[in-house]
């Protein structure tokens, strides 16, 4: 069975990690007989400066009939960011209602974590952000442009059937890990949406009396993310909590250069993204050095989405291994190799 990809490398190390992704998936795929073919689109900012736009009009519509998408990172100076991520990576996620965004955090043997006590092996959690209503909505405006009682409004919305699905699929999650869950909240300052998403979660969890829940406010959640990330298996947030912490979790995990993110549309009507969590990188684009191991690993979880679970087993022990060498890792985590030298690594793990 062949399966389609359509592949968007965007914008500065964006090219350079997909590049990289992409061989790794060449050697994954020939070893276990897997059969996918590739179109890759030109969508980025280098596109909106020529054509005035990130992508075509009908964009979604031929993304459509793929079975997945993978994306390297859009976003360069010069245009505005929140004209490449409205106009690129949220009309993919709710066009393809893609509600969850999964980023898996874990500390490796041979990657440093910032924090003293973060041992490799025993941080290993998974951050659930809620990835199309929430804070991040189109729902209101600005009124008296440019006087002095100039002001901004903008709406927050949580839906039952959104809170509840994602929930559902937190509790799920953690029924195949460890059978916990911890859910970011602030219900005591943000008195009308943060209590609705707390009853919504609660009746969730009723249904899973096996997976234990702990609710925790987002300011005490993220000061007990940095002094003791090993206790946590499944963080359930909304889009804005989730977007934050699950930052904060990768930094905590050694470098956001590692981080990979996928979002899901679990009922498989519309193709699901895979993207690693950090963005174009203009300091470093260009030189050769960008870590790809967030969007190599994004890849494995594209394949284990597409029904090749060994083939992404293959793919993370490949990167467990060669983070192990100083010469196989990148310059954020220390190490002296560069992007070329961590695939050629990985493609001869996977050889
Ligand atoms: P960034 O993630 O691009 O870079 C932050 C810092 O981390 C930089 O010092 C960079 O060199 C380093 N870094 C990031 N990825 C790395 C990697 N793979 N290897 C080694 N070092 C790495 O975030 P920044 O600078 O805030 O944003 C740059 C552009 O990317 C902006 O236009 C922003 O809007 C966009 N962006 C796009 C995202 C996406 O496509 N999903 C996500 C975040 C930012
Ligand atoms: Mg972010």
């Amino acid at each position: 069975m062949t399966q389609r990809i359509a592949v968007i490398p965007g914008d500065g190390i964006g090219l350079e990690v997909t590049w990289a992704a992409r061989q790794v998936l060449e050697a994954v795929t020939i070893k276990h007989k897997i059969d996918l073919v590739y179109d890759e689109f030109d969508w980025s900012c280098q596109r909106y400066a020529a054509a005035g736009e990130m992508m075509p009009a009908d964009a979604i519509e031929r993304l459509r009939p793929y079975d997945a998408i993978l994306l390297g990172a859009v976003g360069w100076p010069g245009v505005p960011d929140h004209v490449s991520l409205w106009g690129l990576l949220i009309p993919i996620r709710r066009a393809f209602r893609q509600y969850v965004n999964l980023r898996p955090i874990r500390v490796f043997e041979g990657v440093r974590s910032p924090l003293r006590d973060a041992e490799p092996g025993a941080v290993d959690f998974v951050v659930i952000r809620e990835n199309v209503e929430g804070e991040y909505s189109e729902i209101g405006g600005r009124l008296n442009r440019g006087f002095p009682d100039e002001f901004a409004v903008q709406e927050a919305v949580f839906t039952r059937p959104g809170v509840t699905r994602i929930a559902r699929f937190a509790f799920e999650l953690a029924g195949t890990r460890g059978s916990y869950v911890t859910s970011a909240t602030k219900s005591n300052g943000i008195v009308h949406t943060l209590p609705f998403w707390d009853e919504v979660v609660a009746g969730v969890a009723a249904d899973f009396p096996e997976v234990r829940t702990d609710s925790e406010h987002i300011d005490a959640l993220a000061a007990k993310l940095v002094l003791d990330p090993g206790r946590f298996d499944v963080i359930v947030a909304s889009n804005l909590f989730g977007d934050i912490l699950s930052d904060l979790a990768a930094a905590v995990a050694g470098s956001i250069g590692i981080a990979p993110s996928a979002n899901l549309d679990p009922t498989r009507t519309y193709p699901s993204m895979f993207e690693p969590v950090h963005g174009s990188a203009p300091d470093i684009a260009g030189h050769g050095v960008a870590n790809p191991i967030g969007a190599v690993w994004s890849a494995a979880l594209m394949l284990e989405h597409l029904g090749h679970a060994a083939a992404a087993a293959d793919v993370m022990a490949a990167i467990e291994e060669s983070l192990m060498a100083p010469d196989t890792r990148t310059r954020d985590l220390g190490g002296t190799g560069d992007t070329a030298s961590v695939v050629s690594s990985l493609v001869a793990l996977l050889g």
